[in-house]
């Protein structure tokens, strides 16, 4: 689905990401995992296109997008939710999800169905998304991005900064959709525990290269943990 060869990137000509290679198989969720200052966000920030990728191969389905603009690979089937619950605070939770679905044909379907997974945001459709909680921001901004129908969804610290009651109903959902079919998840994620319960395979980076990678699950936590020395 998603393939990463030997990815390079970075900032001008201080490269952050060296050579980092990872596979997503199937419809399946792959986690990163890493301290602060790794490369996690760069390196999604690479695959999405948002920053160059200066060497290596990002292949989606087989095809290389490396060079591809990043709204080419958004309809591709890419879809980023990036760090910090990112919407446009001025416009309402109803808006926000409209300005994605406008000029498409399933439009009203795909809102009517990212609400029944995030039924908390039905309530909140006039508040303006600039007050909502950052747990709500957040679903708000998953919601968004599943309007765009992926096949691969990038998440960067989803639960990052989220209070422990709503933290759990994200890692539901995650979970749900990653166990729907269709849909790939490529995950960044602090919270060990949940990002192996959610994931086939785990990555860790450090210092912008992979120093452990294996199958997910519960039984990879202590080598994660040797391995991140926490
Ligand atoms: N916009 C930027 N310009 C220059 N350096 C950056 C920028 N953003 C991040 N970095 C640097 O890249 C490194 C990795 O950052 P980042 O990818 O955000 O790590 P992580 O997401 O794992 O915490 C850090 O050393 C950081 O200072
Ligand atoms: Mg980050």
């Amino acid at each position: 689905m998603l393939e990463l060869i030997d990815v390079h990137a970075g900032y001008g000509r201080s490269e952050v990401v060296h050579g980092v290679s990872l596979a997503i198989p199937g419809d399946a969720v792959a986690a990163v995992m890493g301290h602060n200052g790794a490369g996690k966000t760069t390196l999604l920030r690479a695959v999405v296109g948002l920053l160059p990728v200066k060497n290596g191969k990002v292949l989606l389905d087989g095809e290389d997008v490396s060079k591809l603009r990043p709204s080419a690979r958004v309809r591709r089937g890419m879809a980023y939710v990036p760090q910090g619950q990112q919407s446009f605070g001025q416009l309402t939770t109803a808006e926000n999800l409209q300005l994605v679905a406008d000029g498409r044909k399933r439009g009203k379907a795909l809102i009517e169905e990212s609400l029944e997974l995030f039924p908390a945001l039905r309530g909140l459709l006039t508040r303006r998304a600039g007050l909502l909680s950052g747990g709500q921001r957040q679903q708000l901004a998953i919601a968004r991005a599943l309007i765009t129908e992926p096949r691969l969804l990038i998440l960067d610290e989803p639960t990052e900064g989220i209070q422990p009651n709503v933290v759990a109903e994200i890692e539901r959902t995650i979970i749900d959709l990653s166990n729907r079919g269709g849909l790939s998840v490529l995950l960044v994620e602090q919270h060990i525990g949940f990002a192996l319960q959610a994931a086939g395979r785990y990555y860790v980076l450090e210092s912008g290269r992979v120093t452990s990678e294996g199958e997910g699950g519960a039984a990879a936590e202590s080598t994660v943990r040797a391995a991140m020395a926490i």
